[in-house]
């Protein structure tokens, strides 16, 4: 976990989100036990922004990976719990299944930890498809 965070971190000090302000790192550690970390990355074209989570997700598969078995996020100044925003759980839940941990941080570590089927309950997911090519199964 503290490997995480220390990704997230670092990955959030890259941020560029000149526009918001608001610096977002995020890590997936995946099923080889690698940690992948992303920023957010905001454009002048607003909706071409990409989020922290969407970012690490993109490294991990960039790198051959298909699993993800933990997620964490840092964002915001600690005082409220900063959870991953609904397109996120989304992302993740095409990698992830739904009691991966899914731990929401603050500058000063962890503040609380969810499962990602709490966060994104009655999901949809490739196994809804008529082709049924989702690759994690939520039962
Ligand atoms: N953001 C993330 O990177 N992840 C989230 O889950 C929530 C929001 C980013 C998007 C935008 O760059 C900034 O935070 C403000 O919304």
């Amino acid at each position: 976990m503290q490997e995480l965070f220390e990704a997230a971190r670092a990955a959030q000090a890259n941020a560029h989100a000149p526009y918001s302000g608001f610096a977002v790192g995020a890590g997936v550690r995946a099923a080889s036990g690698r940690v992948y970390a992303g920023a957010n990355v905001e454009n002048a074209a607003f909706p071409q922004g990409v989020c922290a989570e969407a970012s690490a997700i993109a490294a991990m598969v960039t790198a051959g990976e298909r699993e993800i078995v933990e997620v964490l996020t840092v964002a915001g100044d600690g005082s409220a719990v900063v959870t991953c925003c609904g397109g996120c759980r989304q992302k993740l839940r095409e990698f992830a299944g739904p009691e991966t941990p899914v731990h929401a941080a603050g500058p000063d570590g962890v503040q609380r930890t969810f499962t990602l089927g709490e966060l994104l309950p009655a999901s949809f997911g490739g196994a809804d498809l008529p082709t049924r090519r989702g690759r994690v199964s939520w039962g």
